[in-house]
């Protein structure tokens, strides 16, 4: 397959573009009849790395492949599509992803007609796609976070006229409704609220891979909410960049508050949503979570650092004082609330007394859970370009130090709840001991119960009787 079509490639200064217009697009998917016809029999294997926005593409992507008459492969190596759907939100997840495209190559080795492709964030950087096409000649596919709704004509150009196809926009165009898609899960859903993230962090690359924020109509929202509803899932969780500002672009009125007190009122168990921006968490969302004991209460709230110099760098538009004034607000106002982050530690220049003050944070807040990360430098961000004078040594030890500090704080949220029954959303049988189940609790602590496999998407009571710092052990209570 030598020729290669390019049809566009990604440009990070076009993707600053926020004023482009865009518009909602309700699909009817119906594939070609070359492509059924090629399609007979085969079989598809997706990867996604990074965040739940990627796992919500490759639901819709395999919805799509399953629209033409594709299967999932029991296995990769038995697969006739085989596609990466990639983060870039830090080095360590393209690290990765080019580790599995060199693994690739024995696949189409071993099989001249498997197709690769890859997709998502990484790829909406054109250095990356340059050194893709230059060192991994296996790959046959790129297309990007903003052509999902057209990867099946991109299939078809590679399966049928056998060029490689790249095709990877800058700049959304619409919200694509009615994409077909195949959920992972039959009691947990993610439901989109918002695309793309305005906020430009300087040392984030999201808004440059998922582009403009852009919210999808409220009525389409509840009519998916009311669909999942009437399928029996036990949870949705609404998911966007920055969920608190859902509704701001549409211009009419429409509020995050109000969206998520319409999603409650239908009644699906647990209401979840993912992820919330300090900046715009107001007081009327923090009512809404208080009002309906179907919202679950476990808000994740990214601080980021502590050090209001930081902060100040980071572009994130608080300061320490009205992050921890946010924070007395909601666990006055929601009794219980259970409160996760995600911290960078490392940022450029970042002296050993500002990371203090990320401790001093973590010491105050007494967060439940935490994602921390060393600062990893994203090529066309502010941030990159600024000179860093601390040692990755360094970064390590600050990491290591800051892992300690939170275990300080989790440890204890978690041997509270020794001696008390909570509900408990099973999902899996524990990988470590097969007679033991998995869920979740509301507050999204990680539950190991003895139980039988027939529990999976029930919430059941659970007792616990011993704490861990990243899980609980517990029993199932008899609730006849
Ligand atoms: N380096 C390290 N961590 C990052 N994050 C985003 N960009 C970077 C980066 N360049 C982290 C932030 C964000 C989470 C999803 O990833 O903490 O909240
Ligand atoms: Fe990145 Fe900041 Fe937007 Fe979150 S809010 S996606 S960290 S730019």
């Amino acid at each position: 397959m030598a020729k290669c079509d390019i049809h566009s490639l990604p440009n990070m200064e076009e993707a600053r573009n926020r004023t482009t217009k865009f518009d909602f697009e309700y699909e009817n998917v119906i594939p070609s009849d070359d492509l059924k016809k090629y399609a007979l029999g085969k079989t598809y294997f997706i990867r996604t790395y990074g965040c739940q926005a990627n796992y919500r593409d490759e639901e819709i992507i395999a919805g799509l492949l399953e629209k033409t008459g594709y299967k999932k492969a029991d296995d990769i190596s038995n697969a006739d599509f085989i596609l990466l759907n990639t983060c870039a939100v830090r080095e360590n997840a393209e690290q990765k992803v080019y580790g599995m495209i060199g693994e690739l190559k024995a696949f189409k080795t071993k099989n001249k007609n498997v197709i690769i492709g890859l997709c998502g964030c990484m790829v909406q950087q054109k250095h990356i796609i340059e050194h893709v096409l230059k060192t991994y000649r296996h790959v046959d596919l790129i297309f990007g976070t903003h052509n999902i709704h057209q990867f099946l004509n991109l299939l078809e150009e590679v399966a049928i006229k056998k060029t490689k196809v790249v095709d990877v926009k800058s700049l959304p165009d619409a919200i694509h409704e009615n994409l077909p898609s195949v959920r992972s899960s039959n009691f947990k859903a993610f439901v989109n609220i918002a695309y793309g993230c305005d906020k430009f962090c300087t040392y984030c690359i999201v808004p440059y891979t998922r582009g403009k924020e852009r919210s999808r109509k409220m009525e389409d929202i509840l009519k998916e909410v009311r669909e999942l509803k009437n399928f029996g899932y036990k949870e949705v969780t609404l998911l966007g960049e920055n969920v608190n500002s859902y509704g701001k672009d549409l211009k009419d009125g429409t509020t995050f508050a109000k969206l998520l007190d319409e999603v409650a009122k239908i009644n699906i168990p647990r209401v979840r949503f993912l992820t919330s921006h300090p900046w715009d968490f107001t007081s009327d969302i923090i009512d809404v979570i208080a009002k309906h004991d179907n919202i679950m209460k476990y808000i994740h709230l990214p601080v980021q650092s502590g050090s209001d110099e930081i902060l100040h760098l980071m572009g994130r538009r608080y300061t320490s004082k009205q992050y921890k004034e946010l924070v007395d607000l909601i666990r006055n106002k929601i009794p219980g609330v259970a409160i996760s982050t995600d911290i960078i530690v490392g940022f450029p220049n970042e002296t050993y007394e500002q990371f203090l003050d990320t401790v001093k944070m973590v010491e105050y807040v007494k967060y439940e859970s935490a994602f921390t990360f060393i600062y990893s430098p994203r090529n066309g961000t502010p941030a990159a370009k600024m000179v860093d004078n601390v040692t990755n040594k360094e970064k390590s030890q600050r990491f290591q130090e800051l892992v300690k500090a939170l275990e300080k704080t989790i440890s204890p949220s978690s041997e509270k709840m020794v001696g008390n029954v909570y509900d408990v959303l099973v999902e899996t049988v524990s990988e470590k001991d097969k007679t033991m189940m998995s869920g979740y609790t509301e507050t999204n602590k990680l539950v190991h119960f003895k139980g039988d496999p027939s529990l999976i998407g029930e919430i059941v009571k659970v007792k616990i009787n011993e704490s861990h710092t990243y899980s609980l052990i517990g029993e199932l209570v008899d609730e006849r």
